[in-house]
């Protein structure tokens, strides 16, 4: 018989980033399906809320923690967090976007968006990881971004950390698998949550496509431990894929990709 969601990611998940959005829908999801979630986010408020929203539909327990995934004592702080729990699935959701040209951007926010999006990932994979390897199960979810398939203007520092995620997803899928581990990297197109809205998005063929939260948690969910390393979100964004890995050279692809994203925020920067 095949073994239940809960008897091969439970008894505890880690959301990071889960307050809202992709995050709130994975924490969600993950209860309904009988695992205990600790959530995590900075600000506790909103976290808390969407936590005790869902204590009350699920009969399942949920912790909540206010820490900054880009803090430079991160190992010692989430081990602090799991020290008393069986960390079955761990899904890595928190990242920063800064939609800007590269050269108008400052340094200190590309090195924050490379601690959270890159320094988060590789030390939480670590520590959960290698408990997962030991044990002989468990799951490993990273959130990476149509954006990591190649360099994204207006993205520049966003894209390329998440090419990191992409790719650490595919290496840990061909080491951990084998030791029982099912690893996950998810090449999410336009989601519709609330910091995708707040970066106020123009319509475009982008735009058009945007899926819901609930939508993607479900089917990422559900991808996991299918056999893939890389899942993508959409057939949209699978057939855009194709089409540039395939079709055009990478130059091409760069540049159209640069001027959909230019579409999709025409008022940011002048890169004149
Ligand atoms: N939305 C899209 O269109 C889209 C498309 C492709 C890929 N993705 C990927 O999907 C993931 C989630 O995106 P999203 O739009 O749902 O993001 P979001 O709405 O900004 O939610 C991110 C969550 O992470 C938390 N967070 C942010 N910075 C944090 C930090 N330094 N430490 C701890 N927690 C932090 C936020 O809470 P606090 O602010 O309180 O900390 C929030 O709960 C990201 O990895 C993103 O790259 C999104």
């Amino acid at each position: 018989m095949t073994p239940s969601f809960q008897q091969t990611y439970g008894p505890w998940a880690v959301v990071a980033g889960a307050s809202q959005g992709i995050g709130a829908a994975f924490s969600q999801e993950i209860a309904r399906q009988g695992v205990n979630v600790i959530m995590i986010a900075r600000t506790l408020a909103p976290l808390e809320a969407t936590a005790q929203a869902i204590r009350q539909q699920f009969r399942v327990q949920v912790r909540t923690h206010s820490l900054d995934l880009a803090t430079p004592d991160l190992a010692e702080q989430f081990q602090a967090i799991i020290q008393d729990v069986e960390v079955g699935l761990l899904i890595y959701n928190a990242a920063a976007s800064e939609i800007k040209p590269y050269v108008q951007s400052s340094l200190d926010s590309k090195l924050r968006q490379l601690d959270l999006n890159c320094r988060g990932p590789l030390t939480l994979t670590s520590l959960c990881g290698e408990k997962m390897a030991t044990r002989g199960r468990g799951g490993l979810l990273l959130m990476s971004s149509a954006t990591s398939l190649r360099g994204t203007e207006l993205l520049v520092t966003y894209a390329a950390t998440k090419a990191f995620n992409t790719t650490l997803a595919e290496g840990l899928w061909q080491e951990l698998s084998p030791k029982g581990v099912h690893v996950l990297g998810v090449v999410a197109g336009a989601i519709r949550t609330p910091n995708y809205e707040n970066s106020n998005p123009q319509q475009n063929r982008i735009h058009a496509t945007a899926q819901a939260p609930e939508t993607l948690a479900q089917n990422a969910l559900a991808r996991l431990g299918r056999g893939y390393p890389i899942w993508f979100s959409s057939w949209q964004v699978r057939l855009s894929e194709l089409l540039f890995s395939r079709l055009l050279p990478r130059s091409t692809g760069i540049r159209m990709l640069g001027r959909i994203t230019r579409q999709l925020y025409p008022n940011v920067g002048d890169l004149e």
